[in-house]
């Protein structure tokens, strides 16, 4: 039995409640230990962790809310589920925004309760991985093992069993996502949620309704109150991607969260406390944001606590032939066909492309070798060669000393870029100008203006 070596312990103070949580849960055919006291329970977890722990709220002494401080303190990490005699709504409400798995009233439903119990066991960090490094999931992993993504990978390995704001700064498609769930996964919130928001893609009107949640009537159409994202992460981990695009008003809204740790609903005025650590991450360079005086610089500085940069692809193109190898193993299993990796020849054109479009744009083109069953279709295909090389010796655009007429040599980049970003976007324009960080209306012209073939 996979479970059978985490326990769960039980703190109630009445015996027969214990009783008879005990017995049901050995039934289970769970491990499981009670204790009459707070006291009791904290001793035993100095020598062992549990699965999950059942407490009850109202406990002579240190009370189940003190004792989850307690044991928080502690970095006893599990899971925890009340049960209590009264359903007294505040109590409830404490309870659950403290970050217990569930909250249960006596006389106690015993599918509730062991269904709850499975839930936390399933939940908690196993074993000795709770303050460990290694991924969990697929999701979490960072392929790469070129030294500019190893000082990624330190950094990441650096802050995140802290609870530290961190920035993570990156052109379009380098992992910037990636880095921030490998954080989490990796901190002691991982087993509360990550909600990610993309600010980029929330009308500018519903953003702060979506961040902090509304009350019923705070605007037309707010028919009943509505959670926000910062109440749904709530001792988890919020993500703020995009956060180069977040409005002006809402800047100041999340400025206040980030320094007092405190936001109302629209339409509310009960300040909500937010146990919640803020990754934020974008494409833009927010230096220059604030030089124009489209983002706060005093919000910077509360953001910018633990930058992490992650490089362009082609910056550390010795990752190359370990990522191809990741998205080939994935992609052929999920479509159970066998591909041939690149030969030499096109690594090497591989490792000269510019890649505009970075890691993405990577995993679309192994996508289609495997789609299309070969690596050697797509790459002429994607239209791409060194883009430096070429580009000079086009058209006999070298000047006689060997220099390189310069208007010349950046439309020709500027061409190819354009092709292999909507190659990479599947030919979607938005898609492709937003790789390059155009807008649309000035990708559009350069669309035109190069008459790249669109798909
Ligand atoms: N080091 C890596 N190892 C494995 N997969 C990666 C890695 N970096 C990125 N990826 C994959 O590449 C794709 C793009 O990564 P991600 O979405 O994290 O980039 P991003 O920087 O957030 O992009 P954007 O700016 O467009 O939002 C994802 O499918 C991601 O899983
Ligand atoms: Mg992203």
């Amino acid at each position: 039995m996979n479970d059978a070596s985490a326990a769960v312990f039980v703190v109630d103070d009445d015996v027969s409640v214990r009783e008879a949580v005990q017995g049901l849960i050995r039934s289970a055919n769970l491990r499981v230990e009670t204790f009459a006291s707070g006291r009791e329970l904290l001793d035993r977890c100095r020598d062992e962790v549990p699965g999950c722990l059942v407490l009850d709220v109202n406990l002579p002494g240190l009370s189940g809310l003190d004792l989850q401080q307690e044991l928080a303190s502690a970095d006893v990490r599990a899971p925890v589920i009340f049960i209590t005699g009264r359903s007294d709504i505040w109590t409830s409400v404490r309870a659950m925004k403290s970050g217990a798995l569930d909250f249960l009233t006596k006389p106690l439903d015993s599918d509730a309760l062991l269904s709850a119990i499975r839930q936390g066991i399933g939940r908690s960090p196993k074993l000795g991985a709770a303050r460990s490094t290694a991924p969990r999931t697929p999701s979490e992993q960072m392929v790469g093992d070129s030294p500019a993504f190893r000082a990624v990978i330190d950094r990441v390995a650096m802050v995140a069993p802290t609870d530290s704001t961190v920035l993570i700064l990156g052109e379009t498609g380098t992992g910037k996502e990636r880095v921030a769930r490998a954080i989490h996964a990796r901190s002691h919130r991982s087993a509360r949620p990550m909600v990610s928001v993309n600010c980029a893609a929330i009308q500018p009107s519903l953003i702060a309704s979506e961040l902090f949640g509304h009350e019923r009537g705070a605007f037309t159409g707010a028919v009943r109150r509505h959670l926000g994202r910062f109440e749904l992460a709530e001792g988890g981990t919020i993500f703020l991607d995009e956060i180069g695009d977040l409005p002006a008003e809402t800047q100041i809204a999340l400025l206040r969260v980030l320094q007092e740790r405190e936001f109302e609903r629209v339409g509310g005025n009960e300040p909500i406390h937010a146990d919640v650590r803020v990754i934020a991450a974008t494409h833009r360079d927010l230096r220059s944001a604030i030089a124009e005086g489209s983002f706060r610089a005093d919000l910077f500085y509360r953001l910018n606590v633990f930058p992490i940069h992650v490089p362009p692809l082609r910056e550390r193109s010795s990752d190359i032939p370990l990522l191809v190898e990741h998205f080939l193993r994935a992609h052929t299993s999920k479509l159970g066909r066998e591909v041939r990796g690149p030969d030499e020849k096109t690594l090497e054109m591989m490792r000269t492309h510019s890649w505009p479009g970075n890691v993405r744009e990577l995993q679309n083109l192994v996508e289609r070798w495997v789609v299309w069953g070969s690596s050697d279709v797509s790459i002429q295909e994607s239209g791409f060669a060194s883009e430096g090389a070429q580009a000079a010796n086009e058209d006999g655009e070298q000047a006689p000393d060997g220099a390189v007429n310069l208007r010349k040599y950046i439309e020709t980049v500027e061409r190819r870029l354009i092709g292999s970003a909507m190659t990479a976007a599947g030919g979607n324009r938005s898609e492709a100008a937003r790789r390059l960080g155009l807008s649309r209306g000035a990708f559009l012209e350069r669309l035109r203006k190069y008459a790249v073939k669109t798909a």
